[in-house]
Formats: C-alpha cells, sequence, structure tokens
C-alpha cells in the first residue's frame, strides 16, 4: 500500500463528514473512491492532503505517518491533487502554472525556463490542451480548466496522483479523452486515485473501487464486484 487512512473521522460543526473511513491505496493501480453527493468524499482527498485536520484517526503515506505535516510537505514527499472546482490563477498564463508547478527552488516562485521548456511540452501533448502557453487562466473553458489543471498536477513530482472528479461537467468528447490519459499514466507506472460520482465512467478504468456512503466505506472491491452490491445500489438510489 502506498497510501492508507486508517479510521478518519471529521466532524464539520455537528455533520459528521467521515466516519472511521478506512481505506488502502495500491501502488502502480487505478483506485476509485465513488459515492453519493456529500458522502465525504473531497473531505477524505483534503484529510489525506492535510488541508483540514480529522478529528481522530491517521494517514501512513509512503509507510509514514503524515499527521503533523503542513500541505507542502505533503506534496514534497510525493502527493499531487486535482480539485473538484478546478483551482487556477485567472490572471496567470498556461505557461506562468506550469513554470510554478515546476519550480524547485524556495527562493523562486517560477522555475527557469531552459529547464522546463521540454517538461511543459510533453505535458501540453500529453493532456492534449491545444491553446498557446501566453493563454491566460482567464481565457479558458471550463474544461480546458480541468485539463490544465490536470496537467499543473502532473507536472508536480509524484508518486501518487489524486484526481477529485477528473471529468465532471465536462462533454462525452473531454470525457473520452480524459479517460485515455488516465489509462495512458497507469501504463506508465502511475499510480491514481480518483474520486467520482459515476459509476459507469470507472467500470472499465479502474483496478478497485471503495464506495463512501454518510462518510462510511460501506463496500469495496473490483469493479464487478462493486456493480451489483445492493448496499451500493440503495446508496445511490436513496440520492
Ligand atoms: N468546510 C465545511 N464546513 C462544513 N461542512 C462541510 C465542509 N466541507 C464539507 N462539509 C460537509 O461534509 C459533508 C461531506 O462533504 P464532501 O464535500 O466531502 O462530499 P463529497 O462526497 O465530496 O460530495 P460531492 O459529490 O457533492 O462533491 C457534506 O455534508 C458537506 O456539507
Ligand atoms: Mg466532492
Amino acid at each position: 500500500m502506498i497510501l492508507e487512512a486508517h479510521e478518519i473521522t471529521k466532524n464539520f460543526g455537528g455533520v459528521r463528514a467521515l466516519n472511521k473511513c478506512s481505506l488502502g491505496i495500491k501502488k502502480n493501480k487505478i483506485t476509485a473512491l465513488i459515492g453519493p453527493n456529500g458522502s465525504g468524499k473531497t473531505t477524505l482527498f483534503d484529510v489525506i492532503s492535510r488541508l483540514i485536520k480529522p478529528n481522530s484517526g491517521f494517514i501512513k503515506f509512503k509507510q509514514e505517518r503524515i499527521d503533523k505535516f503542513r500541505p507542502n510537505k505533503v506534496a514534497k514527499m510525493g502527493i499531487s491533487r486535482t480539485f473538484q472546482d478546478p483551482r487556477l490563477f485567472k490572471n496567470l498564463t498556461i505557461k506562468d502554472h506550469f513554470m510554478m508547478a515546476l519550480s524547485t527552488n524556495d527562493e523562486s516562485m517560477f522555475a527557469k525556463e531552459k529547464d522546463v521548456e521540454w517538461k511543459i511540452k510533453e505535458i501540453m501533448n500529453l493532456i492534449g490542451l491545444t491553446k498557446p502557453l501566453h493563454t491566460l487562466g482567464s481565457d479558458l473553458s471550463y474544461g480546458q480548466r480541468k485539463l490544465l489543471d490536470l496537467g499543473v498536477a502532473l507536472a508536480k513530482p509524484h508518486d501518487l496522483l489524486m484526481l477529485d472528479e477528473p471529468v465532471a461537467g465536462v462533454n462525452p468528447k473531454l470525457r473520452k479523452q480524459i479517460k485515455k490519459i488516465i489509462q495512458n499514466l497507469n501504463k506508465k507506472g502511475e499510480t491514481v486515485f480518483l474520486i467520482e460520482h459515476d459509476m459507469n465512467f470507472v467500470m472499465d478504468l479502474v483496478d478497485h473501487i471503495f464506495v463512501l456512503d454518510a462518510g462510511e466505506v460501506i463496500a469495496s472491491g473490483k469493479p464487478k464486484q462493486i456493480q451489483n452490491n445492493k448496499k451500493v445500489l440503495d446508496a445511490y438510489l436513496g440520492e
């Protein structure tokens, strides 16, 4: 296991977003976290990346407990993630976003151009974003922002890629494109942990599924095992 969550509980006031949630992510596999709206998926990602602190439970990444770490330390350890709503800067260009992601120098926010030019090209090809590098974040469509957000996460050195609903709100053609990108990444050995609302999207994509409902893992297994699980169907139908 590259990542383990041990009995994570997180309360927001009176709302229990996660309730003793435990799961493990295997290296070089694609794992999905699915579940109805509000079941705690994004909260678990935020706990893993240390953006929020759990009330109890702990996370292990590469066999090391990360409970005391700041988000940037967790990122440096090798967890790269995207957000449900792409977090990009309106006034920065596509290139600026990559230069920031690729900066390895603590004194400068941006990488040196000559060091990273080839890397930016490689990632632009990989994500298939056909926009000039000087395009501003504010001039990208929603789908293009999703792609750039994915590209930025890929640009950062990492051992685990966590994607929060990579295809939510995206048209069918781009959904296929993003699915292909994820498959190709995995073929190259990437470990991917993704959140997805739509069960059908993950069926032929992932190796393993965890199903969250009301902050608890109610089922886990290969896609075929999950597909006809009564608890899972009830959770989705009850939405
Ligand atoms: N910052 C917060 N403050 C208060 N409540 C929150 C906060 N973040 C999440 N919640 C609550 O925690 C629960 C889980 O939310 P979360 O965003 O993790 O769900 P989700 O499974 O990602 O849902 P979706 O599929 O809609 O993205 C919800 O009831 C939500 O309202
Ligand atoms: Mg969410």
